[in-house]
């Protein structure tokens, strides 16, 4: 029996390894992937090999562009925000391991794959969900949900029994979890686990507290094409660099910080600290260039059917027929999303001050104050009132003579 496994070269992921090998007796192929979140993967190989995994089955990877390029991109298309806030960094990931692992488990024979994620979260339905709408015959095994190694100790126990080595800060309890990657970083549980008490600083990790941010402000220019960001101040770039890139300027100003109660699919209430830095500020000025290059019925039917599409990806549905329709949709509304906004980045806020387009309908001679020269009779919305208000006439006839 052959396993891939989800492989970030942590203690968890490493006392699962082992777990993977004594408990099931199965050979395990690593995968550990680069998605941005800032650590060496050199070290996940060493400790692979230590391990005992064989170099042919150590998968190491960096698959940023892939990641932004096609989960993050098409998900900014939508300006999809999970329960009005969160910008499913997390979530948006997923689907993007799940496929890795299932392209390697077909690679090397194996017929399962892993994962690290406990049986209380979102992740395991993410992970799982994906692993078999791309592959209906997978296994997957969630040590997490079958072991016995329900408390610190006794993970540290076996850990200890099998020569997996500890970071020193890891003997006592962890502080808090946190996933991260090119579009954000999460923590959650232990200090953060009362939402009635506010986190505590030490939390937060890629953006400066918004109080200690430059005093000047700071300007940024981002062009689009068709609804994904090309170039930052006239430089064309990669998708993952631009992200890198607004992550720096973002973290720097104290922008995309969220302290939120969400609800998971699960069904339980959960408190998450967010850093989105790039991410907040894309959203943004994604928004600042559909204001002059989105048609208003276009416009408010992809944003009607936003929430939905969050939702789907949140719970894990990215591999479904639904997600798929809705993305269509959405990517028939980006044609001409294109042009250039100027954002300013002020201690922790980010907001459009001006954009640009060939393709913009936004019409001066229409809307101007002064003479329009003939563009607009505003006579015609005469009319228009009268029909639109006929209804509330009667409506509201028929209510004085009721009362
Ligand atoms: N609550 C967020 C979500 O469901 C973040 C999950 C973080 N996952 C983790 N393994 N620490 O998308
Ligand atoms: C986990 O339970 O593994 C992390 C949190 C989540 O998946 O929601």
């Amino acid at each position: 029996k052959k396993v891939v496994l989800a492989y970030s070269g942590g203690l968890d992921t490493s006392i699962i390894l082992k777990w993977l090998q004594t408990e099931y007796g199965c050979e395990v192929v690593t995968f550990t992937a680069d998605l941005g979140q800032g650590e060496e993967l050199e070290p996940a190989r060493e400790k692979a090999v230590m391990l005992g995994i064989k170099p042919e089955n150590i998968y190491i990877e960096d698959i940023r562009e892939e990641f932004v390029r096609d989960f993050v991109f098409p998900m900014f298309r939508a300006n999809a925000l999970y329960e009005g806030l969160y910008l499913l960094g997390t979530s948006i990931a997923r689907p993007l391991i799940s496929k890795r692992l299932v392209e390697i488990a077909a690679e090397t024979g194996a017929d399962a794959v892993s994962h690290g994620a406990t049986g209380k979260g979102n992740d395991q339905v993410r992970f799982e969900l994906a692993a078999y709408a791309l592959n209906p015959d997978i296994k997957v095994i969630a040590p997490w949900r079958e072991w016995d190694l329900s408390s610190r100790t006794k993970l540290l126990d076996f850990a200890e029994k099998n020569q997996i080595p500890i970071a020193k800060d890891k003997r006592g309890e962890a502080p808090f979890s946190v996933d991260a990657n090119l579009l954000h970083t999460s923590s959650e549980g232990k200090v953060l686990e009362d939402p009635a008490q506010e986190a505590p600083d030490y939390v937060y990790q890629r953006t400066v507290h918004p109080e200690d941010a430059p005093d000047t402000p700071e300007m940024v220019e981002i062009t689009f094409e068709k609804g994904d960001a090309v170039a930052i101040n006239g430089e064309a770039m990669s998708p993952a660099t631009i992200l890198t890139k607004l992550n720096e300027l973002g973290g720097k100003h104290g922008v995309g910080r969220l302290d939120l109660v969400e609800n998971r699919f699960v069904g339980m209430k959960s408190r998450g600290i967010y850093e989105t830095p790039g991410g907040t500020v894309l959203l943004e000025a994604h928004r600042g260039i559909e204001q002059i290059t989105l048609d208003s019925g276009a416009g408010h039917l992809k944003d009607s059917i936003m929430p939905r599409y969050a939702e789907l990806i949140y719970n894990g549905f990215w591999y479904s027929p639904e997600r798929e329709m809705l993305q269509a949709l959405i990517d028939k509304s980006q044609e001409h999303v294109t042009g250039t906004v100027r954002v300013k980045l002020y201690k922790g806020s980010v907001n459009t001050v001006a954009r640009w387009s060939d393709h913009s309908l936004y019409s001066e001679a229409h809307v101007t104050f002064e003479e329009d020269a003939g563009a607009y009779d505003q006579k015609d919305a005469q009319g228009f009132i009268q029909l639109n208000a006929l209804r509330l006439k009667l409506l509201a006839a028929r209510n004085r003579r009721l009362k």
